[in-house]
C-alpha cells in the first residue's frame, strides 16, 4: 500500500476528486495527510469532512523556491509515514515551486497536474495562455515533477476542445473535468507500479 501525501493551497477540487476515487475505485493508496501552505484554504475543510488528517505550513512571507520551507513539508510527510520508499506526493493546485533537493528526495514520487498540454503553457495562468494563443485543443497533464517548471516526465494527458467563444473561465471548468478524472487514473497507475520512467519518457506497463 502506498501512503499518500496531498498538498494544496486552495480549493482542492482534484484532492477531494483523488479522495473519492480511491474509494470508489479502490485504489491501492493510503491518503495518510493532505498539507496546505495556506491557513485558509478551503480544500482543508473538505479534507476534513472526508476523513483525512490535514496540516498547515504556513509559507506566508517565503518567495520563491526554499529549502527551509520544504524541510518543514519533509518533516510532516516522515511524521505520517510518507517515504521514498513507499510514499506517493501529489501537487494538487500547489502554488509553490518546490526546491531541487525535495525533489531528489522524493525522485519520481511527486506528481503534479497542470490545466495545458505540456509543454505548451507551463507555469500560471495556463488556460488563459491557451485562449490568447488562439489553440484549438488544449487540455490537463499529469506530469512527474523534476527540478524545472512543468518538465517532468508526463504520466497522462487528456484533450479538449478550445472553442471559438471560450473565456479563462470557460476553457478552465472544461478542463478541470477531465483534471478530475486523469489524475486518480494516473495515482492507480503509480500504486499499481504500472509506470516505468525511461530517459525522460514514462511508460505504462
Ligand atoms: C488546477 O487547475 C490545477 O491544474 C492547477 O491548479 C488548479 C487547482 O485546482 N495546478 P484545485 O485546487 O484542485 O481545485
Amino acid at each position: 500500500m502506498i501512503n499518500l501525501a496531498i498538498l494544496i493551497s486552495g480549493r482542492g477540487s482534484n484532492m477531494k476528486a483523488i479522495l473519492k476515487s480511491l474509494k470508489k475505485d479502490k485504489i491501492p493508496a493510503n491518503p495518510v495527510v493532505v498539507i496546505s501552505n495556506k491557513p485558509m484554504a478551503i480544500g482543508l475543510e473538505i479534507a476534513q469532512k472526508m476523513g483525512v488528517r490535514t496540516e498547515v505550513i504556513d509559507s506566508q512571507g517565503i518567495k520563491g523556491q526554499s529549502w527551509e520551507y520544504d524541510k518543514k513539508i519533509i518533516t510532516v510527510l516522515e511524521k505520517y509515514n510518507v517515504t521514498p520508499e513507499n510514499g506517493l506526493i501529489c501537487l494538487a493546485g500547489f502554488m509553490r515551486i518546490i526546491s531541487p533537493e525535495f525533489v531528489n528526495r522524493y525522485k519520481d514520487r511527486i506528481m503534479n497536474i497542470h490545466p495545458a498540454l505540456l509543454p505548451s503553457f507551463p507555469g500560471i495562468h495556463a488556460q488563459q495562455q491557451a485562449v490568447e494563443y488562439g489553440v484549438k485543443y488544449s487540455g490537463c497533464t499529469v506530469h512527474f515533477v523534476d527540478v524545472g517548471i512543468d518538465t517532468g516526465s508526463i504520466i497522462l494527458q487528456s484533450v479538449v476542445k478550445v472553442k471559438d467563444n471560450d473565456t479563462e473561465k470557460t476553457l478552465s471548468e472544461r478542463i478541470l473535468r477531465e483534471e478530475h478524472k486523469i489524475y486518480p487514473r494516473a495515482i492507480r497507475l503509480f500504486c499499481e507500479n504500472k509506470i516505468r520512467i525511461k530517459d525522460r519518457k514514462a511508460f505504462r506497463v
